[in-house]
């Protein structure tokens, strides 16, 4: 099993010896980095191209460790208790119907080897990746209802994204391979745009790009575009048919970027950008 990249996503060597290597080593693949850097796109593509369903665990606020091994749903089991005529009250007896099982019993129990996406696990309380760890060392875990070891079958194929908004526990950091997805250079930045948009002229290209890493590039700005940003605001570009004119700075003429709104995502940044590009008039 290796991943070489796929058509629609962009992986940079540094990603694939990545991949490859958690791969080999049996161990998650914690991957960091700026929001819109691909962190989730890249379970999705590393699934589908070594041809592996991929599990997919989305992480919120209120997210429990114990919801992705199982829960046991004793308010329908009650219910059904009252309601005799549920089959005849056979169901009632059988605790495994109400077993709810999460998305690390359904890895670990599948026929065939998948891929798990725990995406975005700094969203969750800090007790979060502790209470994990052993499931995920030993893939392993009891399930005290019904008495039973869920075993792993196969080694799932782990990926686990975090935007750093939390710090994750050593012990944690210590069952996983990391890598940090820097935010692509220029190049790297145009084969993703050729990816999303192949037919794009070279000419808007290079001016958007030069827009955008120039946006990018302000000291101060709270919110830092990114590729996702990039690549909806090319998207609008060409469904609004702007004219090249519009992108390049002539010698007396510095603009705000039209559609900038898709660059810039509050109002101290555009504000910043306004201010930038109204010294640099007076400048000339
Ligand atoms: N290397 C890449 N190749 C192709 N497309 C990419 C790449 N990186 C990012 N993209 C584009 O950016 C979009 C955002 O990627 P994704 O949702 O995976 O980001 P993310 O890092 O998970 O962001 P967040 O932290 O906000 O969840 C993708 O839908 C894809 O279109
Ligand atoms: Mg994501």
């Amino acid at each position: 099993m290796k991943f070489q990249g796929s058509d629609n996503y962009v992986a940079t060597r540094d990603l694939m010896l990545a991949v490859n290597a958690a791969i080999t080593l049996q161990r998650p693949l914690l991957v960091k980095g700026e929001p819109g850097t691909g962190k989730t796109m890249l379970a999705e593509e590393v699934a589908q191209s070594l041809g592996l369903p991929l599990l997919q665990w989305h992480i919120k606020s209120t997210t429990k460790a114990q919801q992705g091994l199982y829960e046991y749903d004793a308010v329908s089991r009650l219910r059904d208790s009252q309601l005799k005529d549920v089959d005849g009250g056979e169901r009632v007896k059988d605790i495994q119907n109400y077993i709810i099982k999460g998305v690390l019993w359904q890895a670990f129990t599948a026929d065939q080897p998948v891929a798990l996406l725990i995406d975005e696990i700094d969203k969750a309380d800090i007790e979060f990746p502790n209470d994990l760890l052993r499931e995920i060392d030993r893939m392993e875990f009891y399930c005290y209802e019904t008495r039973e070891l869920i075993r792993a079958k196969h080694r799932p194929v782990v990926f686990i994204t975090s935007n750093n908004e939390k710090e994750l526990p050593d012990a944690f950091l210590r069952r996983c391979f990391f890598h940090y997805i820097k935010f692509p250079d220029a190049e790297t930045m145009k084969s993703i745009v050729a990816v999303h948009f192949p037919g794009l002229k070279q000419e808007l290209l290079t001016a958007a790009m030069k827009t955008f890493y120039d946006v990018r590039n302000l000291p101060g700005l709270k919110k830092k575009p990114s590729t996702s940003e990039l690549l909806d605001w090319l998207k609008l570009l060409v469904a609004e048919d702007i004219p090249l004119e519009a992108l390049q700075s002539k010698e007396d003429k510095v603009a705000v970027p039209p559609l900038v709104g898709a660059l810039l995502k509050n109002e101290q940044d555009v504000t910043l950008f306004e201010k930038l590009v109204f010294m640099q008039r007076n400048n000339r």
